[in-house]
Parts: structure tokens; sequence; C-alpha cells
């Protein structure tokens, strides 16, 4: 592209290593990118010029987009669009798009894969092996695969995907899904309680806001397990890995106590 672009792109955050590829599919239709600094004060002060924003985690509040009154488009890099304020972005007449594929398969096989870490027990046996130990001890119970029902809450993209492959491993799927009707090909539909008291394991594949409104279903899972179980739960660092919102989960996560996650013992 020469010269002044025709159109500006204001990236607000974004987490990949280089936007090179927006950089090169935009000069196509003329527009140039300015990369803001990932803050909203940050965003507020280059959004004059804007015609568009790409947004990850930066919050598109009304404000902000008062502050870009040329803007016609917020496109979100991802799927949920619960932090873009739609109603305002509506009354502006913004488009707002989101990528509806973005990371389903790499969310079902991280979901997967922690699933698989901490019924075989995973990161505890790491843990005793760097410290020198060796054996079962302390491992107990490791459960099969075969026999384990899981619980997914939203079955959508992610959540099918995950399903197909627990089923493929022979665990038992159910689904809480208020926007689906029992129909073939679906695992059995149930309701988020009866999913809670029910399962194994519980995996939350549904947009945040809406599961916000429920009254804390980790902690009634966890409620009902340890009746269950007697008080027979881990909770793990996770590596250290810090989980900050709970879709990206792989077993239910105590957002109001931190990163963790937890398994039925
Ligand atoms: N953290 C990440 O890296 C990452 C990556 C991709 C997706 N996600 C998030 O994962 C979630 C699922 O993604 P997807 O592609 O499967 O979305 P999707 O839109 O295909 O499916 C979401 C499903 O949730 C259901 N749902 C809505 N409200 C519900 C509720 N209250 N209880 C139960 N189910 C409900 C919907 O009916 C739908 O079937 C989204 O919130 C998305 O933002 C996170």
């Amino acid at each position: 592209m020469t010269g002044q672009p025709r159109f500006t792109v204001v990236v607000t955050d974004q987490v990949f290593p280089s936007v090179e590829t927006e950089r090169q599919m935009l000069a196509g239709i003329g527009a140039g990118l300015v990369i803001a600094d990932g803050t909203s004060e940050g965003v507020a002060a280059v959004a004059a010029g804007a015609d568009a924003l790409l947004n990850t985690y930066l919050p598109v509040t009304g404000e902000l987009l008062a502050s870009a009154p040329r803007c016609r488009i917020v496109a979100r890099y991802g799927i949920g669009t619960d932090n873009v304020d739609i109603a305002a972005a509506r009354e502006r007449g913004v488009v707002v798009t989101n990528v509806p594929d973005y990371s389903v398969e790499e969310v079902a096989v991280h979901t997967l894969s922690l699933l698989l870490a901490l019924i075989r027990r995973i990161p505890d046996a790491t843990r005793l092996v760097a410290a020198g130990g060796w054996g079962l001890d302390g491992l107990r119970p490791i459960r099969r695969l075969s026999g384990l029902r899981a619980g997914l809450v939203g079955y959508g993209r992610i959540g099918r995907t995950l399903a197909s492959y627990l089923t493929a491993l022979g665990c038992e799927v159910v689904v809480h899904d208020p926007f689906l009707t029992p129909g073939p090909g679906l695992p059995p539909l149930v309701t988020l309680a009866e999913l809670l008291a029910g399962c194994d394991a519980v995996s939350l594949h549904a947009p945040d806001d809406e599961l916000r409104n429920e009254r804390d279903p980790c902690r009634r899972f966890l409620e009902w397990k340890r009746k269950r179980n007697g008080a027979a739960f881990q909770w793990q660092q996770w590596y250290g890995h810090q989980y900050k919102s709970w879709e990206h989960l792989g077993f239910l996560y105590r957002h109001d106590v931190g990163p963790g996650i937890y398994a039925a013992g």
C-alpha cells in the first residue's frame, strides 16, 4: 500500500506474535493498521481515526465506541461477543462480527487433555517423580474412562467436538443446553441440576454471560461429590497456568477461589 490508507483499523489488543496476516489482508482493501496498547485509555487515544476495531479481550464499551465516531465495525478475534456492548453498537449502527470456528478443535482437545491428565493423575504423578518418588501410593483412585459419565454444559461447536472424542473413548456423555430439543443424534439432554448431580466430570462450553446467572454450579457439583465420595477432591494448580475465564477450562473452575481445576476423585 502506498500513500495514506483509505481506512484505519485499530487493533485494540491481540494475543498473536504478529499481525502481519491482518496487515496484508487489509492492505488489499486500502486499510492500514494501528496497534493500540491494549488498554481502554490507549485505544481511546487513537479511536477518533478508527474506521474499524479488531478486539480480543479488551471490552468494547459504549464509551469506547463513542470515542470512535467513524467506526463502522467491531470484529472480534474469537467466538464470544460478550465483551462488546452490542446494544451500544446497534444504536450507532456499528456491525459486530466474530469468528465462529476460532480454536474449536484446540479447546476441545485441550479439555480432553485436562480430563485425561486428571483422571490418570498425571500432575500428581509428575510431582511425585520430580520429588524423587515412585509408585502408586497417594495416586489412587485412578479412574477408568469407560463408565465415566461426562456432563457438557453447552452443546455447540466445542461441546459437540469434545463429545465425539469422549464417546470414542467409551465415556457416557449427557448434555445441558436449554436451546436444544431432544432428537436423533443428540446425547441425553438433562437439566443443569441433573447434570451436576449425576456426572463424574463436568465441562462448561456455553457463553460466560449466560452462565453467570446460574447460582454457582461448580459449588453444587462439589457439594454433591463431597456427599457421595467423602471429600475426595483434588484441587490442582495446573502448573501455575492462569485460567482467567471459566469457558477455558477442562473441568470445573471455581472462579470465586482463583485458578484451579476440579475433578472428582
Ligand atoms: N477461551 C478460549 O480460547 C475460547 C476459544 C473458543 C471458544 N471459547 C468459548 O467457548 C464457548 C463455546 O464455544 P462454541 O464454539 O461451542 O459456541 P457455540 O455458539 O457453537 O455453542 C454454545 C452453546 O451453548 C449453548 N448455551 C447457551 N446458553 C447456555 C446455558 N445457559 N446453558 C447451557 N448451554 C447454553 C448454546 O445453545 C450453544 O449450543 C463460547 O463462550 C466461546 O466464547 C473460548
